[in-house]
């Protein structure tokens, strides 16, 4: 089953409430919250996200999928930890050492959090392939991080293909979430590959009827 995160990246503050409120009766799966830092990738989103996973948090039982572009991972997991986020993602770039990724998914874990590590295009799956016993979903960039409104990189997507034939031939269980530049056609392309759970942005926030914007993505 396909499950629909909805990127809130774009969304504007005057109407935010509605459209989360819209978003959910739309029946998306989760509220993907992108904290990006100012120094992990240029844009610091930090007040804006934690104002609007707060209001989520109050007003919706949907999950949180708390995507963190920073390079303080801790300080951010602790602060995303509060609000009992469905799932909690880092990305491989950021946390460099095994003992500190280590440390980094145990911590997840323990709050009872389901563990996500973000892959960026440039970076080779083989960093991440220590870490996938341990962790429940793999987050593969399918554009580079940092904004929202990009055209997917084709090549992201054989990523997805490699990941999804390592997972089966170890037989673990782990989701794959492909973020970025997501809409009707790129979605196909990439349930084909071997994503299950799909993140979409400008697709869903700028779409004219979002019941149908989500249905077409599952
Ligand atoms: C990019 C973010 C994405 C992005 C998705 O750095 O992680 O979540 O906002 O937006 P669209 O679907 O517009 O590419
Ligand atoms: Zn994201």
């Amino acid at each position: 089953m396909t499950e629909v995160s909805a990127s809130i990246l774009t969304v504007e503050k005057d109407n935010a409430t509605q459209m989360f409120y819209d978003l959910e009766v739309a029946k998306i799966n989760y509220f993907h919250i992108d904290v990006m830092d100012g120094k992990f990738v240029e844009r610091d989103t930090t007040s804006t996200m934690k104002d609007y996973a707060l209001t989520i948090s109050h007003i919706s039982n949907l999950g949180l999928d708390v995507h963190l572009m920073v390079e303080n991972v801790e300080e951010f997991m602790d602060e995303y930890l509060m609000l009992e986020p469905e799932i909690l993602t880092f990305h491989i770039e950021a946390t460099k050492t095994e003992e500190r990724t280590k440390n980094i998914i145990e911590q997840i874990k323990d709050n009872g959090t389901r563990v996500g590590i973000s892959i960026s295009p440039d970076t080779d799956l083989e960093k991440i392939k220590p870490y996938l016993s341990q962790i429940h979903m793999v987050l593969v960039m399918t554009v580079v991080p940092g904004k929202g409104g990009q055209k997917l990189i084709p090549e992201t997507l054989d990523k997805v293909r490699e990941l999804k034939n390592y997972i089966d031939e170890n037989g673990l269980d782990i989701d794959i979430e492909v973020d970025g530049g997501i809409n009707k056609e790129t979605a196909e392309l990439a349930k084909e590959a071997g994503a299950n759970i799909l993140v979409a942005g400008n697709y869903l926030i700028t779409a004219e009827n979002l019941k149908e914007a989500v249905q077409s993505l599952k």
